[in-house]
């Protein structure tokens, strides 16, 4: 193998902005960020970047948020970032404590990621239905539109044909169905079927929230037929819909509920929350992981959990996103160009006719970043703490960009 002899230093700006060692998995924007602050990020040149992405639903507390950096202060003080899960440390079982206080669940498996919470989530399950004494209730459905993460059983719930075509064969027993209560109610076989995975909104497919009466109905369902409900809540709960947890506001309770992206502040971290039914199926051996859980990362989460269960963040979100959502059909009403508005909180899909990746592109020379969902959706997610003039000018960025 032949190594390059080219010492970092030798590297010049421009030739990296050219070159990248990193592997092509992404189409980056050309921008280079360096800095962050508030609901801001900023590039080598200075410009400033209203940011209504939030690093995918990640950021809910925006950039440089002295109680995120105090926390991370006050983790380092123990000297301990990681011990490894052979041991107890005391800010993962606080975190879990605090999270089954506010939840459904009862015990709670930390990882590093959401597509690892999802898969984590599908063993658990299966592990629970080997508790009935049969082999074959192995099944898990995700629905039309799903995005449950790109590793292998989780790439397999997803329903996302480029994302999963040069990868098969997918792993077995995962399939999608139709989001039709007569093909769910097909699909879902007692006999063969261990869960149901639902995103309560789905985010990668355009901001599309689940009926109510048809999760209502998945749920009898699921209880009739002994198969769990998993929701996940990776890029919809923390905060992003107004409240804690997005079954919260549709009132219907899992079994089973993926978290990640917000809930360590930008640090990797994902959990996986169970009912006592579920948690008592699992034993020690069935399932781990090396740095999941961590007492840094957890201790940062620790804080982050905090504020965004704070009810007047969870009201101001909800305000200000009914307020939001008017603002967004007011444009759609003047520019002629938008489809159909979506959502609800600070999670807001927006159809256009143009190709959404070329709105965005003019995003990044009018300062604000924005992703897509989809060819022709624009998907909004502004950290949870931006304000009404924040949100404000975003609008009016977008408002020029689609008139
Ligand atoms: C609903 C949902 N599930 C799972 C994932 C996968 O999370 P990660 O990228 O952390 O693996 C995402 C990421 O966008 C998501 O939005």
């Amino acid at each position: 193998m032949i190594h390059d002899a080219t010492s970092p230093s030798d590297i010049s700006a421009v030739a990296l902005a050219k070159a990248t060692n990193l592997l092509g998995t992404y189409k980056r924007a050309p921008m280079r960020f360096v800095r962050g602050a508030g609901v801001e990020l900023f590039d080598e040149s200075g410009k400033a970047y209203l940011d209504f992405a939030s690093g995918i639903a990640v950021n809910a507390l925006g950039y440089a948020d002295p109680g995120i950096q105090q926390a991370m202060e006050r983790a380092m003080q123990s000297g301990m970032i990681h011990v490894s899960n052979l041991y107890r440390t005391d800010p993962g079982e606080r975190l879990a404590a605090m999270l089954t206080r506010r939840s459904f669940a009862s015990k709670v498996f930390f990882c590093n990621s959401g597509a690892e919470a999802n898969e984590g989530a599908f063993k658990f399950v299966r592990r629970w239905a080997r508790s009935f004494g049969t082999d074959g209730k192995t099944g898990i459905i995700a629905l039309r539109g799903s995005f449950h993460g790109r590793l292998f059983a989780s790439l397999a719930a997803t329903d996302r044909p480029a994302y999963r075509a040069p990868f098969r064969p997918l792993v077995g027993g995962v399939s999608i169905c139709e989001r039709d209560s007569a093909q769910l109610d097909l699909a879902l076989d007692a006999d063969s079927v261990a869960a149901l995975i639902v995103e309560p909104v789905q985010g990668e497919s355009g901001v599309r929230a689940m009926e109510g009466e048809l999760l209502q109905h998945l749920r009898k369902l699921c209880n009739e037929r002994q198969i769990a409900l998993i929701f996940d809540e990776i890029q919809c709960g923390l905060g992003r819909l107004g409240s804690f947890f997005a079954y919260e506001k549709f009132e219907v309770t899992p079994d089973v509920l993926t978290l990640a992206k917000p809930l360590a502040g930008g640090l990797p971290m994902g959990a996986i929350l169970v009912t006592e039914e579920i948690a008592s199926a699992i034993k020690p051996g069935d399932h781990g992981t090396t740095f999941g859980g961590g007492p840094f990362v957890a201790a940062v989460a620790e804080h982050v959990v905090e504020r965004l269960a704070d009810p007047s963040l969870l009201a101001s979100v909800r305000e200000n996103g009914i307020w939001l959502g008017e603002h967004l059909h007011g444009i759609a009403r003047r520019s002629g160009r938008v489809r159909a508005v979506r959502g609800m909180g600070y999670m807001w899909g927006v159809d256009i006719v143009d190709k959404a990746s070329t709105v965005v592109e003019g995003g990044w020379d009018a300062g604000l970043l924005m992703t897509t969902a989809g060819d022709h959706t624009l998907r909004l997610l502004p950290p949870l703490v931006t304000g009404r003039e924040d949100l404000g000018k975003g609008l009016d960025i977008l408002e020029k960009l689609l008139c």
